[in-house]
């Protein structure tokens, strides 16, 4: 049995949805708690696939771990096990966050490598440059990233860091691996995104010494004692704005609840740029759609530009708008896989290298298509509601990778789609 979403036309979606815990911070999160003895909880967690298998990561290397709605216990013992498992990492190519913190609390990490994706290659390049900066040798044997303290009594020495580019990963690795690290720790060009700050946050809370969260510059004192503590994840973005994107692309009127507008400000900016108007409201925001959209040209770069997650989107909404868009992917090189599927609902859409032009079409028309990963399944979906007949989005165990209650919450706005089981159709 495989399942798949059947999406019908929609008419504008109206009403209120509520988001919860970003994926892409909770998962990191969890492995920050590998930092401190004792029991660490995250509340606000999204109820999506990836947190029980970031919990069986942990349990691979002694913790026990309870996951109970959307609260997170993890207790972690005063000795871990310092190679994590195969089969765990594997399914989640995100579980590579564990290895600044095993390398900070043992001095040693086996992590099996993650590999590729849908999205890009996705090496490990800059985290391994960093640790070795902080005194650490690292290589790839076996299958796994390993890496281990070198120095005198096997400690981390702090060190000036300059990343080639602002990886997320690398930033949150390379943090984690300081905090324990002799002597102070600078990470210049260091990702900005909200869940660094939030990560950044909670390390705080443990007792970290880290300053310039949200900046270019990183700086972490390192040597402090961390505790356990108790720390709400924040809002997810990306889903935030996928409702956004939707509300937008169906000429609707939503109003998203439990982000921060602000993360989100050059996105939200684009989308009035494509005709819609947007208002902060308490604890969100509300984004009117006004007919058709106008078509916007969109550019994906590291915060606090147009987030490479959000990259399907644009090209859905500019798949049904009035005009030409150009879209520029500079994140991931193989983020243009999700155009072929967009060809197959009738968009208008090439792409040449890591430009796609996307000539704007008034109706799409309903076909099979397949979710590569998680946001070309939810873009896939938007773009079915924009689509003459039954769209079948196929492979949406991506979808529920990252979109807690998906379906309930597009119905709930009145979208037309349902959870099916059965046979695949090719
Ligand atoms: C995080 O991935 C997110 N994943 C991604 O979201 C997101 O797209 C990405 O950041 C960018 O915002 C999680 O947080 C779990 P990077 P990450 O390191 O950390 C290259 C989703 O849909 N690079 O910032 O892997 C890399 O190949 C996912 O939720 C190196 O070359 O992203 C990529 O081209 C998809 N060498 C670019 O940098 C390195 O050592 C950005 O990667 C590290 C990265």
């Amino acid at each position: 049995m495989n399942e798949h979403f059947v999406v019908r036309p929609a008419d504008a979606l109206a009403g209120t949805v509520d988001v919860v815990g970003a994926k892409n911070s909770v998962l990191k999160l969890m492995a920050a708690a590998l930092l401190a003895v004792g029991r660490t909880t995250i509340t606000n967690c999204p109820q999506i696939l990836d947190v029980p298998l970031m919990a069986d990561v942990l349990r691979s290397l002694g913790c026990e771990v309870a996951v109970d709605g959307d609260v997170v216990e993890i207790d972690v013992p005063a000795e871990l096990n310092s190679e994590a498992d195969y089969r765990s990492v594997s399914r989640l190519r995100a579980s590579v966050c564990v290895l600044g913190p095993l390398v900070a609390r043992c001095r040693r990490a086996v992590v099996p490598l993650p590999g590729g994706d849908a999205i890009g290659s996705r090496p490990l390049d800059m985290h391994q440059a960093g640790l070795r900066l902080l005194g650490a040798r690292s290589e790839i044997s076996h299958g796994c990233v390993v890496a281990e303290a070198d120095g005198p009594g096997a400690a981390l020495r702090g060190a000036q860091i300059w990343l080639d580019f602002p990886s997320v990963g690398a930033t949150e690795n390379i943090l984690m691996a300081s905090v324990f690290a002799e002597g102070t720790t600078v990470i210049d060009n260091a990702a900005r995104e909200p869940e660094i700050v939030d990560l950044v946050r909670m390390l705080q809370e443990m007792g970290a010494k880290i300053s310039g969260g949200g900046t270019s510059t990183l700086t972490v004192h390192g040597g402090a004692d961390l505790v356990p503590t108790t720390h709400r994840v924040i809002g997810d973005r990306i889903v935030g704005a996928t409702w956004a994107f939707a509300s937008v692309m169906t000429g609707g009127d939503v109003t998203v609840r439990g982000v921060d507008p602000h993360h989100l400000d050059l996105v939200l900016d684009k989308l009035t740029q494509a005709g819609a108007t947007y208002e902060a409201v308490s604890e969100g925001f509300r984004v009117r759609g006004n007919g058709r959209p106008r078509s916007v040209d969109w550019v994906t770069l590291p915060y606090p530009g147009f987030p490479t997650d959000l990259q399907p989107m644009a090209i859905a909404l500019s798949a049904v708008s009035e005009g030409t868009s150009m879209i520029t992917e500079n994140v991931f090189e193989g983020r243009f896989r999700f155009v072929e599927e967009m060809v197959r609902l009738g968009a208008d859409a090439r792409t040449d290298g890591h430009h796609a032009v996307v000539r704007g079409v008034p109706r799409l028309s309903s076909a099979p298509v397949w979710a590569s990963d998680i946001r070309a399944g939810a873009g896939l979906v938007l773009a079915g509601l924009l689509a003459d007949g039954e769209t079948e989005v196929w492979d949406v165990a991506h979808i529920d990778r990252g979109y807690p209650r998906f379906v309930e919450n597009l119905r709930a706005l009145g979208g037309n789609v349902e959870r099916v089981n059965a046979p695949p159709a090719r």
